[in-house]
């Protein structure tokens, strides 16, 4: 299954804001719109303690989680340093005015994690195996 869907019109998500994507299985993804026009695509789930990133503020090609201010790429999800954590994104692009997720990753990407993260950062290293953060492409840009 590779199919694209659809979630709304670029113009439904706010300049520099997100919007939620919620999902039968798995915490809800969320969708960003940066300045430029590009948009991406992450676990709506901080890397430090499960906070809301669809909630955060967008600057440049970030997020800034609305709970403890950290720094989240929304290309790759990666906390800035010092910083460390990773959130699993999720393929995104634009058709057209589209804004369109992939089924399969709704379907199946980044279920193993939970909300709120309770204690020390335990998933969410890019690169580890319990992280997913690089086994999908980032974004089209608009
Ligand atoms: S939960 Fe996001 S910075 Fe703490």
């Amino acid at each position: 299954m590779n199919e694209w869907i659809t979630i709304c019109a670029i113009d439904e998500i706010p300049v520099l804001g997100a919007r939620r994507v919620a999902r039968a299985q798995g915490l809800d993804v969320a969708v960003f719109r940066t300045a430029s026009g590009e948009v991406f695509a992450l676990l709506d789930r901080c890397p430090h303690k499960g906070g809301p990133l669809s909630q955060g503020l967008v600057f440049g090609s970030s997020v800034a989680c609305p709970l403890h201010n950290w720094t989240i790429a929304l290309a790759t999800g990666q906390a800035a340093a010092p910083d460390e954590g990773c959130t699993p994104r999720f393929a995104v692009r634009l058709e057209g005015s589209a804004v369109q997720l992939r089924a399969d990753e709704l379907a199946q990407h980044a279920l193993e994690h939970t909300r709120p993260l309770a204690g020390p950062v335990g998933l969410g290293r890019c690169g580890s195996a319990a992280a997913s953060c690089s086994s999908s492409p980032s974004t089209v840009a608009a």
